[in-house]
């Protein structure tokens, strides 16, 4: 949709420069991406975890859970997709506006949105993290017994099985998440925060 030239940007009073002071951190997104079972949700929880013991202002935004709310109007058809990861990219924005640590475990199959998410960012607020996992040994773990419902056909246009995963080509972090531990992956990014004067 194109924008309405009658609608105005109002500017605020208080500036993200001034919420990062009051904190005393900077503010960025942390954009985790990969297959249903990578774990994701686990490992943004880690490190929201890690920062909150830090006294960091942290949020975790986290697909099932959203799709219980805002995005519960939308499926799994590639439209809806896309609009699901157009939405949280534009609350991921507000977020790191309001000065506050980011994170988002959307599956976000499509290299394009996930690009027109990035897009909305300037470069040192925005970190895609690629949760890389086999798909096998996704299915293996199958949490929430998904993938045995969608190999029996019960769930149709489930990623990996008969809807695509594009892998990011160069994410800013890769965690391979059957290879180390969540906690030594939520401290590598904890790390790299650190290293980039984020935190
Ligand atoms: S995304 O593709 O639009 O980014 P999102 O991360 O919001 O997906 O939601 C994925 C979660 O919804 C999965 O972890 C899984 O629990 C559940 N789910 C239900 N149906 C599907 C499906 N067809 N494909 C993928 N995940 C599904």
């Amino acid at each position: 949709m194109t924008h309405n030239p009658n609608i105005i940007w109002h500017p605020t009073a208080i500036t993200k420069s001034d919420r990062q002071s009051l904190n005393g951190h900077k503010s960025c997104a942390l954009w985790f991406t990969g297959l249903s079972g990578s774990g994701k949700s686990v490992l943004a929880n880690a490190v929201d975890e890690k920062l909150y013991r830090m006294g960091i202002q942290s949020y975790v935004l986290d697909g099932d859970n959203i799709r219980h709310g805002l995005n519960k109007d939308l499926g799994f058809q590639t439209e809806d997709r896309i609009e699901n990861i157009r939405r949280i990219g534009e609350v991921a924005k507000l977020f790191v506006d309001s000065g506050q640590m980011i994170l988002t475990a959307f599956i976000s199959p499509f290299r394009e949105d996930r690009d027109m998410v990035r897009a909305l960012f300037p470069e040192e607020e925005f970190f895609e993290i690629y949760v890389k996992c086999p798909l096998h040994v996704c299915e293996q773990r199958d949490p929430k017994g998904l993938y045995k419902k969608a190999r029996n056909g019960e769930i149709k246009h489930f990623t990996g099985i008969d809807s695509p995963y594009e892998a990011p080509r160069s994410p800013d972090f890769i965690i391979e998440s059957d290879q180390i531990s969540i906690s030594a992956g939520a401290d590598l990014i904890i790390t790299e925060l650190q290293s980039k004067g984020i935190i």
